[in-house]
């Protein structure tokens, strides 16, 4: 397939830059931008991925851009289809991600609206925490269409699941099927109903018991690897999501994942940004597919939504 487009990921982190790494290799964009506040990190990290083009056999060109806050760089990013924030802290030993929402507010504000600025007709992919919040603040900020902005969180938290339950019954990957929805957080929705291995459900396998604690260690997924690793938080599974993410946007290919999505109306649930399975293409969400949802999950996921609602409400302020 020929290249086409441009991606630009604010943020050259571990999560940020293992995203750009991931896009370049996919080799179906035009352009890769790697933006940082930290001078010379991009620009190097940059440099760095180029130069293993003809070793893993790539064309896309990757560039490398410092940025400040008060919109100095940003040209370099100028027209990009895709945006992925991962701009703002990680977590620490112990904090949650909701912790992250003043510092990361502010930060996530600035990078939006510099983004908007530039790049008027890109599809936004936000993964800076306490995610389904700064999802909302980002279509806030930028003022685009909800459809253009959505959040990375399904899509990580079900591959944590998948990953759970083949490790739990000795499995192959590929033969694990799971889904969770609501938030990237506390009220992360499991839904056990669309769960499967081989194809039968994942109660043949497992107890309810047995189940409920994969799901409380797939909860608690990002808040493990934090604590191993001591200093910032998990990158390869959530990088892999969100350059999956741009690659569905860019290919147009109506992929349906699990995203935080604006939802209006599917599940009798209305007006907030919510994990759910949407269809991904050139314009964002597509649409948000409803799924048939046992009458416990449907509880809880309405449930999530008033959780991140309140949550969601405070935002414009911060
Ligand atoms: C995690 C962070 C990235 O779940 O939210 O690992």
């Amino acid at each position: 397939m020929a290249r086409k487009g441009k991606v630009t990921v604010i943020g050259a982190g571990f999560y940020g830059s293992t995203t750009a790494l991931r896009l370049a290799e996919y080799d179906i964009f035009e352009t890769v931008v790697l933006t940082d506040i930290v001078e010379g990190k991009p620009e190097g990290l940059a440099l760095d991925i180029n130069q293993s083009r003809s070793i893993e056999g790539f064309e896309s060109k990757v560039i490398g851009q410092a940025t400040a806050p008060d919109g100095k760089g940003y040209e370099a990013t100028a027209n990009s289809d895709v945006v992925v924030i991962t701009a703002g802290l990680p977590r620490k030993p112990g904090m949650s991600r909701m912790d992250l929402i003043g510092v990361n507010a502010g930060i996530v504000r600035g990078v939006a609206e510099n983004v908007a600025k530039h790049s008027p007709n890109a599809v936004i992919i936000v993964v800076s925490n306490p995610l389904d919040e700064m999802t909302a603040l980002a279509q806030i900020a930028t003022g685009f269409p909800h459809n253009r902005v959505m959040g990375q969180a399904g899509m990580l938290d079900t591959a944590r699941f998948t990953h759970f339950v083949s490790e739990k019954l000795n499995v192959p990957i590929s033969s694990v099927k799971t889904l969770t929805l609501g938030s990237h957080g506390e009220t992360m929705v499991p839904v056990p109903s669309r769960c499967t291995v081989d194809g039968k459900p994942l109660n043949s396998f497992l107890s309810e018991q047995e189940v409920g604690d994969l799901v409380d260690r797939t909860r608690n997924g990002g808040a493990e690897v934090v604590a191993l690793l001591k200093t910032g938080s998990a990158y390869y599974a959530p990088s892999a999501a969100a350059a999956r993410m741009a690659k569905a946007v860019i290919q147009d290919s109506g992929e349906v994942m699990p995203v935080c999505a604006w939802v209006d109306g599917q599940y009798s649930i209305s007006g907030v940004y919510l994990g759910v399975e949407a269809a991904i293409g050139r314009e964002g969400v597509k649409k948000v597919v409803e799924t048939a949802l046992e009458p416990g999950e449907l509880a809880e996921l309405k449930s999530a939504a008033e959780a991140v609602r309140a949550k969601q409400a405070d935002v414009k302020d911060l």
